[in-house]
């Protein structure tokens, strides 16, 4: 054969090679590619191998210098057309997925609700079910059927947010009730009792208002978590074992409550209650046996039902688990602080 030919031959090889490697759509089509022109069996690139040896001993050096050209080119293009069938593809429906995207971050629960869910689901565990009242309330349920008569320092404006709409109503000498934003969350304790009668097993956890002089310790506004439960036979032993067991659930089996004396309206006897933790004691909530005068404000009969009631304070716990030095922290919405729960 002359050496002409064999060029042509060569020549020929190499275009079909590159087409093939070109127009293969997938790993598998290329490899199909692979062994029919450069297997080492029985390719095509092989086959010409084996009619080199026909080229005279002149055209030898050009025909082997054609070969390995051929031979390398067409090795090479195969190579890259692997590498750009192993990338994910680029476009899909015009969208380039091989930018680098922008990343949405990630939310979280503030701390105050992540603290509120777990009390909930502690307090379920007891077999305490989740009740719910209005922060804007009236004078009955904030303090009336809490046995806190008109004449009570507590109800004092001054400790209170009354809404100015019902103070414009009122010294206009309209009917319109007066309305504030419930200083405490025993309001629900009246609405549950009202709608539904004994036994009561209920808490509820929300927002409280109080016009105290904002610091590091205190809020115009936080949360509180109620308990009440009220059933035949209730016992001080009962909320004191309820308690003790809730604030161990939270924090841990070293855990112990204290009880101080002192006085609610709406409970008889009251007590201060505190927690032991680590080495200090923590002033936690206010509790006490639910007071004769509040059973009967909801139509309850004190000779056959007694109850007990609780309220936590949020934040404190809080900020206690979790070091948190202000109370504002929770309010100032710094993603630096938010972050970190
Ligand atoms: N309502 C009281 C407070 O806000 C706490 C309390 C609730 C005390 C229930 C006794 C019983 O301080």
């Amino acid at each position: 054969m002359s050496s002409g030919s064999l060029i042509e031959l060569l020549d020929a090889f190499e275009a079909a090679a590159m087409a093939a490697i070109e127009s293969a759509g997938d790993a598998g089509a290329l490899e199909a590619a692979r062994i029919e022109f450069l297997g080492a069996r029985q390719g095509r690139l092989r086959d010409l191998q084996g009619l080199l040896g026909q080229a005279t001993k002149e055209e030898k050096p050009l025909v082997g210098r054609r070969f390995n050209e051929v031979k390398t080119r067409v090795g090479a293009a195969l190579e890259a057309r692997q590498r750009v069938l192993a990338r994910p593809a680029r476009k899909v429906g015009g969208l380039d997925v091989t930018l680098p995207g922008t990343r949405s971050p990630q939310g979280r629960r503030h701390p105050l609700t992540q603290t509120i869910l777990e009390f909930k689901e502690i307090m379920g565990r007891f077999g305490f079910s989740v009740a719910d009242g209005p922060e804007v309330e009236d004078e009955w349920h904030n303090f009336e059927a809490l046995n806190i008569p008109a004449d009570h320092p507590a109800r004092d404006p001054l400790e209170n947010f009354y809404l100015a709409a019902a103070q414009v109503a009122a010294r206009d000498g309209s009917s319109s009730p007066p309305r504030l934003l419930r200083s405490q969350t025993s309001t629900v304790q009246i609405r549950v009792m009202e709608s539904s009668p004994p036994p009561i097993r209920i808490i509820s956890v929300g927002r409280v208002y109080r016009p105290d002089t904002i610091d590091a310790t205190h809020s115009c506004m936080f949360h509180q978590m109620e308990g009440l439960l009220i059933a035949e036979g209730t016992t001080m032993a009962q909320l004191k074992t309820v308690l003790r067991l809730f604030a161990r659930a939270y924090l841990g089996q070293d855990v112990s409550i204290r009880f101080r004396p002192s006085f609610f309206p709406f409970t008889e006897p009251s007590v201060e209650v505190d927690m032991s933790w680590g080495s200090r004691w923590l002033e936690i909530g206010g509790a006490g046996m639910v007071d004769p005068n509040v059973l009967r404000a909801v139509g309850y009969d004190p000779d056959l039902v007694t109850g007990f009631a609780f309220g936590l304070g949020i934040e404190r716990f809080c900020m206690r688990r979790y070091s948190i030095p202000d109370i504002r922290y929770f309010t100032g919405n710094d993603l630096r602080f938010l972050s970190q729960f």
